[in-house]
């Protein structure tokens, strides 16, 4: 920092008080709101905390009152006697660039910053992106300009007011356009975030940029809107793409949730996993096992796609192949049985609670994706999604979908070639009374909609979506003014050899 600063702060010391607290009438609205500025800025403080520029103190209390472990870090001996007294803390001798450099979670400073011309501001940051720990912030309160049109105007209107001391210091200090320090954060590898406090006062967020991990990638998938199909007035379709979970259905949440639960209950003891699935669970089963070591063995009816089994294998789960014309419940049995017989831990996907609580965050997902949700339609195979999601969107209409062959409707146990849903008995945890509506949808008319949003919106996904859209359509025409969210549970590219695209399977 430039050394007339120094002497600027001698002057400044005993009177800063009085400017933040408006006693002085030119400082009045650049400091407007002052406690409340500070304790806002102090939300975003976490952790390891360095304060530069602490001044007299007052953010100082703010931050110490959280229980924060704080250093302080202040160049004015006249400004560090008043602080320290304030604060009962030893503030360290220094500047924003030059302190003794150690790991941190938050950087902070309120009215400083612009002390700093705009190439020191940019080391600064730089040295923070260094030594902040994962997930850390820095934390910036003071007064930047949206535009250079704004600050002319603002020194133009404080001179005719005869306010010479700001408008001084309006001239002489460094006080950044927003648009420099948007520049700055993100060339040092920040987010920004900018909150407008009074006219001249701002809060900049700056959040360090992580690279996800693959787990990471559980979750958080987009959501689109469908506009290719004709709809009743008022009416929208969401869609839920899940295929892009790490493992490339929406059942890696149940992987995920299955097994941590299990976990922290103790009840992995053989360190083995068994479960009977048509491959989208053995998938999410298999990630999460792989990462914790565990062994994992899957009961697979033999009609399933290959690629699916492929997938399993690779990460690592035993494929054991039942024979299709005894079905998933046959699958299931033999499950049960090795688990009982060896001490394996039975996911249970058919009957654990813990397979509609995997829900809980899509459900949460989709309201921060579209707000107002007023019908939802998901597909049945264990039916935990649909019973996840019904038991959140109480008021909303919701619709179950099965493929014809399956048991919801009261139908007879069938085969059929939509995969991935299709229910053979009724799912313990699914009450009756959470459905408002069961679709069931023909093999002909899922498929026909799986090549239909390739065409038309470029979607490439399995046949349990073409059913779920299927559904959704079906449904609105009962309604206007809805907001529709859809689940796609997964993509066509691992039903390539179920001949996805050829609408009659022949
Ligand atoms: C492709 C596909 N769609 C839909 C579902 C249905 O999900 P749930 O078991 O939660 O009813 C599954 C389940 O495996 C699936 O694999």
């Amino acid at each position: 920092m430039s050394l007339p600063f120094m002497d600027i702060f001698k002057d400044w010391a005993s009177e800063y008080d009085n400017f933040v607290t408006g006693q002085d009438p030119e400082y009045k609205d650049v400091f407007v709101n002052y406690d409340f500025m500070i304790a806002q800025a102090v939300k975003y403080a976490k952790g390891d905390v360095v304060e530069f520029g602490p001044g007299t103190g007052n953010l100082t209390n703010y931050l110490l009152q959280q229980g924060l472990n704080v250093r302080a870090i202040e160049p004015s001996e006249e400004m560090a006697a008043i602080g320290e007294k304030k604060t009962g803390i030893t503030f360290e001798r220094g500047d924003f660039l030059n302190f003794k450099q150690q790991p941190a979670d938050t950087f902070i400073s309120s009215f400083a910053f612009h002390h700093l011309t705009d190439t020191e501001k940019d080391i600064a940051i730089g040295k923070y992106a260094e030594l902040l720990n994962e997930g850390g912030r820095v934390i910036i309160l003071d007064t930047i300009f949206n535009s250079e049109e704004e600050k002319q105007s603002m020194i133009e209107h404080y001179t005719s007011l005869g306010f010479n001391n700001l408008v001084e210091d309006l001239n002489r200090e460094y006080y950044p356009l927003k648009e420099t320090m948007e520049s700055i954060a993100s060339r040092n590898g920040f987010d920004y975030h900018d909150t407008q406090l009074n006219r001249f006062a701002h809060l900049q967020i700056l959040e360090k940029k992580t690279i996800k991990k693959p787990f990471d990638l559980i979750g958080h998938t987009p959501m689109i809107e469908i506009t290719a199909f004709p709809l009743n007035k008022g009416n929208r379709i969401f869609a839920k793409l899940e295929h892009h979970n790490l493992g490339g259905s929406v059942k890696d949440r149940l992987g995920l949730n299955i097994i941590m639960k299990a976990l922290d209950r103790g009840d992995i003891k053989s360190g083995q996993v068994v479960e009977a699935t048509a491959g989208n669970t053995g998938i999410g089963l298999a990630l999460v096992c792989q990462k914790f070591d565990l062994k994992l063995r899957v009961y697979v009816p033999e009609k399933f796609s290959v690629e699916k089994q492929s997938i399993m294998r690779a990460l690592g789960a035993e494929i054991i192949n039942t024979p299709t014309e005894k079905g998933m419940l046959f699958a299931r049995e033999e499950a049960l049985k090795y688990a009982q017989e060896t001490g394996a831990f039975f996911t249970n996907q058919f009957e654990s609670p813990d397979n509609p609580s995997s829900y809980e965050e899509l459900a949460n997902e989709i309201i921060a994706d579209v707000g107002r949700v007023d019908m939802i339609v998901a597909g049945a195979g264990s039916g935990g999604t649909f019973t996840g999601l019904a038991h959140y969107f109480k008021d909303a209409h919701k619709v179950i979908v099965e493929p014809e062959g399956s048991i919801l409707n009261g139908g007879a146990s069938g085969s059929h070639r939509t995969e991935g849903i299709g229910v053979e008995k009724w799912p313990d945890f699914l009450p009756k009374d959470l459905i408002d509506a069961v679709e069931t949808i023909s093999d002909i008319d899922a498929f026909t909609k799986v090549s239909e949003l390739a065409k038309l919106e470029g979607l490439m996904q399995g046949s349990s979506s073409g059913a779920a859209l299927q559904a959704a359509l079906n449904q609105q025409q009962h309604f206007t003014n809805q907001n529709i969210v859809v689940i796609f549970p997964d993509a066509s590219d691992r039903y390539l050899s179920q001949a996805i695209f050829n609408i009659k399977g022949e």
